[in-house]
């Protein structure tokens, strides 16, 4: 059985599943392991330190799969200044037809997407975000759940209500993002408005996932509970993994630190090694609270085929079922 909505049409792929851009583990094996299996797999601009680098990692996906992919860029304060227009340049002069922007108004580079037929997913936290994204021209909304890893955005709205409200809002297909790592999340998604789903930490916890096994045993044994809201404080408020380090930041922002003495406990190098090295409680890491519900590491073909067939036997046994006792 394959799904099929307006996002598998859209962007030409199998399943309704998007693996989301994730700063340092959405490198090409991940990639081309996710769009092999049918969804799309989300390139992260930033991972590679230069356009040049980027425009070799594009390559390399290329190498790796010949299914549509796409190039996550986002745009949020950083300590380092980013030339975005140098990055964007990399993904359209490389050919790239699916762009997934996140953070602020992609607004200024629209124009050089369209001219260069590029498909714009934009990744946001409101519905009226979503409706201004709309607005300046993307081709889909990716909506973020409270739930989600990462930047959750500071209304603190569930995708429960996010979805539906979102769907309402706006005419372009919305994908539901933030606490989706199984079939009941997809055919609840489906449900609730949404033509597919977004998923960041399912996909890091995969045998494809370039991330040390430490990070995705750590994934599996621990329970939804175990994440918290940093840099609140400062109106960038991210979901992480409740490690030392992660509580230590919240207590400084307690004690009323500024980014000056909070911005080097969480750079973004010191991000890169604990995915590297593997030390779950030194560092930071990003990670949703959908970790309650993963339990194991497939690979992102067994991962995506368990979905889709457990989405089949749903729909056509327990809620056809329902219909039938009803
Ligand atoms: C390790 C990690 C890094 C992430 N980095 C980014 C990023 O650089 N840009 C971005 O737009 N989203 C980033 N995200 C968010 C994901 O793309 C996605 O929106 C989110 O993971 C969805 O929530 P989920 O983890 O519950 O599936 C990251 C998520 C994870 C787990």
């Amino acid at each position: 059985m394959t799904v099929q909505t307006a996002i598998t049409r859209l962007f030409g792929i199998e399943h309704p599943i998007v693996q989301g851009g994730m700063q340092w583990v959405a490198r090409a094996e991940l990639v081309a392991a996710v769009s092999n299996a049918g969804a799309l797999g989300v390139l992260t601009a930033l991972t590679q330190p230069s356009p040049q680098a980027l425009r070799e990692e594009i390559a390399r996906v290329r190498s790796l799969t010949d299914r549509p992919f796409a190039v996550n860029l986002t745009f949020l304060p950083t300590l380092k200044p980013v030339p975005y227009e140098a990055y964007r340049d990399a993904i359209i002069e490389s050919g790239v037809k699916i762009v997934e922007t996140a953070g602020n108004n992609p607004a200024a580079h629209m124009p050089a997407f369209k001219a260069a037929g590029v498909k714009v997913i934009h990744k946001c936290t409101t519905p009226r975000h979503a409706q201004k994204a709309e607005q300046i021209g993307v081709d889909a909304v990716s909506i973020d759940g409270f739930e989600c890893a990462g930047h959750v955005g500071e209304d603190d709205i569930p995708g429960l209500i996010l979805i539906p409200a979102t769907v309402a809002k706006v005419g372009i297909p919305v994908i539901a993002s933030g606490g989706f790592g199984d079939a009941r999340g997809l055919v609840a998604a489906l449900a609730l408005g949404a033509e597919g789903i977004n998923m960041g930490t399912r996909f890091m916890c995969t045998r494809e996932s370039p991330v040390h096994e430490n990070i995705k045993r750590t994934i599996v044994a621990n329970t939804e509970a175990d994440t918290c809201l940093i840099l609140r404080s400062l109106r960038n408020s991210s979901r992480v993994a409740r490690t030392a380090l992660a509580r230590s930041v919240i207590e400084m922002e307690k004690a009323g630190a500024g980014i000056e003495q909070i911005g080097p406990k969480v750079a973004g190098g010191k991000g890169r090694r604990v995915y590297e090295e593997g030390d779950v409680e030194e560092g930071i890491w990003t990670v949703g609270m959908v970790q309650g519900l993963i339990h194991d590491i497939p690979s992102c073909d067994e991962l995506v085929r368990r979905i889709v067939g457990e989405a089949e036997t749903l729909v056509r046994g327990r809620l056809e079922n329902l219909l039938a006792t009803a």
